[in-house]
């Protein structure tokens, strides 16, 4: 049986938690493979309920599904800990989530020093969500990193802790005028997060391999988005992870031959959250109107996110980089009332017409967006339930995403709730 991941295909918040949601009914396991609470997936129930999930997979929303943490994500153990009570102060069950023992933990420092760093860079600010993301993953790739097992180990988790705040503390200190961090106040506190969550630590390459074996499906959530990827994304502009459908496999420990489903969650118009270039971007009224329309406000870090028409040539790009089987296209009823809705065919740069993502991150910058209008309609989308629903225009609208992209659209989300899905065979 297959394994499907489900990636975002442009800058996130395309609605990836609520995809997660309507695939949970027909799968046996949902993945994280890589980010961490940088992430902000809302999940609407039937019953009117909204859950934002920052490090737990939105399958923990699915009772009798099994969740897991895997070795690709970086976990913030206080974080964990206050998700999780969270969750069960409102009776759901969590106890189907299992942790990969090899995913790395985001410690105290890590967190200082992503607030540091930030501010040191001024107004070449990335404009990182303040979660530690970046310098925990900086570790890991140093080979200094603290893992979810190190835990399970005081001995070896006060060597680490030590061997790294040993350099990180004179850092804090000599660079950033900042205060030292106590090797025994991280050690007991991550040892006491630790002894919480212990049960939950599992080898969880396994558990999935295994899972695979017997037939089971498992769906693999990314977070972030393609253009927020650290190899294929808007670089330096990006995350610290690879959210491309290739890190699904890595993140997890499954063999790419178990994926045979790659799914965009792609949003009907595009929308970023903190620096970087953004070809389509409205920076007057209109980018106004979609932040309003769409409740385009940062479910991590409440920042209002920057808003622009849709691009096809990032929608090209995301079918090309993460072998996109077909998109679930979100938020078309936040179209709805225009005269006329434009869509960026290409990009024009330095006076060149290009239909393709440009080479280097000058051109990127330098891209100004080349518009078809395309006739807009006025009807309210939410009660549709057929793509015969639809007015006319709106299906125009979906058909040419289609031919630009190059990949179907085999779901189109017309409201938040779960109900609010018009689903097609493709
Ligand atoms: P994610 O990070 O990709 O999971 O997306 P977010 O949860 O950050 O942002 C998507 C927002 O759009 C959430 O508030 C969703 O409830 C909402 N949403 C998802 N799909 C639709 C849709 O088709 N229509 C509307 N109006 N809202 C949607
Ligand atoms: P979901 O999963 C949108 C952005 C940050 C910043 C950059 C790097 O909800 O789609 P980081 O803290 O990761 O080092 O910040 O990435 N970013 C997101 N933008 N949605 C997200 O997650 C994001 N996670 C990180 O705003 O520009
Ligand atoms: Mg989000």
């Amino acid at each position: 049986m297959p394994a499907i991941v489900l990636i975002g295909a442009q800058w996130g918040d395309e609605g990836k938690g609520k995809a997660t949601d309507i695939l949970a009914g027909q799968v046996q396991w949902v993945v994280r493979y890589q980010g961490g609470n940088n992430a902000g997936h809302t999940v609407v129930l039937p019953d009117g309920q909204d859950f934002a999930l920052h490090l737990i997979p939105s399958g923990i929303l699915t009772p009798g599904l099994r969740n897991v943490i895997g070795n690709g994500v970086v976990v913030d153990p206080g974080v964990l800990l206050d998700e999780l009570s969270g969750l069960e102060a409102r009776g759901v069950d969590t106890s189907n989530l299992m942790i990969s023992a090899d995913a790395h933990l985001i410690m105290p420092y890590h967190v200082a020093i992503d607030k540091v760093t930030e501010r040191f860079l001024g107004k070449a600010k990335i404009g990182t969500t303040g979660r530690g993301i970046g310098p925990a993953y900086q570790d890991k790739v140093a080979r200094v990193g603290v893992r979810v097992a190190d835990v399970l180990d005081e001995k070896i988790l006060r060597q680490k802790v030590e061997a790294a705040l040993d350099l990180k503390n004179q850092m804090l200190v000599k660079v950033y005028n900042r205060r030292a961090l106590d090797v025994d106040e991280v050690v007991d506190t991550v040892l006491q997060h630790g002894r919480r969550f212990a049960e939950r630590i599992a080898d969880t390459r396994l558990l999935l391999n295994k899972a695979l074996e017997n037939d089971e499906t498992v769906l693999l959530e990314g977070s972030q988005g393609t253009l927020l990827d650290v190899d294929h994304g808007t670089y330096p502009f990006v995350t610290s992870s690879n959210p491309t459908a290739g890190g699904a496999a890595v993140g997890s420990g499954i063999g790419p031959n178990k994926i045979t489903r790659v799914i965009g969650i792609l949003k009907a118009y595009t929308t970023r959250v903190g620096s970087g270039p953004f070809p389509t971007e409205l920076l007057d009224a209109m980018g106004e109107h979609l932040r309003k329309a769409g409740g385009e406000v940062g479910v991590t870090t409440g920042r209002p996110r920057r808003c622009g028409w849709f691009d096809a040539v990032i929608g090209r790009y995301a079918v090309r980089v993460n072998g996109i089987t077909d998109f679930f296209l979100t938020k078309l009823d936040v179209l709805s009332g225009l005269e006329n809705v434009p869509i960026c065919v290409g990009y024009e740069v330095d006076g060149k017409r290009v239909d393709d993502m440009p080479m280097t991150q000058t051109d990127v910058h330098h891209a100004l967006p080349v518009y078809e209008e395309l006739p807009g309609w006025f009807e309210d989308l939410s009660a549709c339930r057929t793509f015969d629903d639809l007015p006319a225009n709106a299906r125009a609208y979906v058909q040419r995403i289609e031919e630009l992209t190059g990949a179907p659209v085999s779901a189109i989300g017309v409201g938040p709730g779960r109900d609010q899905t018009i689903t097609r065979d493709v």
